[in-house]
């Protein structure tokens, strides 16, 4: 994805959305934001993933992560679209904001433009692209589907919840890790620092290499 990238500063824009005008730092605060775009309203695949994540609104506020939706209609639209979201999803209510980019500079400035899709007056469109922001403002993941691919929530929760615990502790989540289940502690951990970190121990795989690199723990 080249321009804004992980490890970015988010850029502080003023947006216009379906809550009215919203300051990206100031929405974001001391906590986590998701801020997910999608290529157009009154489209299915963006009115099912629309419907679903305000299903999962309550798990991402147990974990402290604001969202907010880009899509580049107007506000009037969007509102217009959120009936339709409700009536696809029953249970779920679009209490999170969605940003109306009707210039497409929001998409630009935050790396969201599908480099394949352009309205019937030739402007921009999103690609289904995702940040995830951290407290200090900074893009700690992004994750960048084409239109004709809906994205996973349960993904979406997952990586949330190994980014938060990855960013307090010296570890590391491995392949398809699931929340319970046991972390990787980090390399640049020596064992002597492991034995005090990690007191409820860790278990070390033997591999062939004879090189202590792969110890797992329970957190
Ligand atoms: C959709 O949301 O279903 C969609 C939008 C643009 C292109 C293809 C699919």
């Amino acid at each position: 994805m080249p321009g804004l990238t992980i490890g970015d500063t988010i850029p502080d824009l003023l947006v216009d959305s379906t809550h009215g005008p919203i300051q990206i730092h100031d929405f974001i605060g001391d906590g986590w934001a998701v801020i997910f775009s999608h290529p157009a309203d009154f489209t299915p695949v963006c009115t099912t993933e629309l419907g679903k994540i305000a299903l999962y609104a309550e798990e991402f506020g147990e974990r402290g992560v604001k969202l907010l939706g880009v899509s580049c209609d107007d506000v009037v639209s969007h509102v217009e679209w959120i009936k339709d979201i409700e009536a696809y999803t029953p249970g779920c209510n679009v209490r999170y904001p969605i940003v109306a980019d009707p210039d497409r500079e929001v998409i630009r400035q935050l790396n969201m433009v599908d480099p394949d899709q352009k309205d019937s007056s030739g402007l921009e469109l999103p690609s289904r692209a995702l940040h995830v922001i951290g407290p200090d403002k900074r893009i700690k993941l992004s994750i960048l589907y084409p239109a004709t691919t809906g994205r996973n929530m349960d993904e979406v929760v997952r990586v949330v919840e190994s980014l938060q615990k990855t960013s307090k502790l010296k570890i590391a989540t491995p392949v398809n890790w699931k929340p319970g289940e046991k972390v990787v502690i980090s390399p640049s951990v020596s064992n002597e620092e492991a034995k005090g970190m990690f007191p409820q121990g860790y278990d070390t795989v033997d591999l062939p290499s004879k090189k202590e690199y792969l110890r797992f723990t329970n957190i």
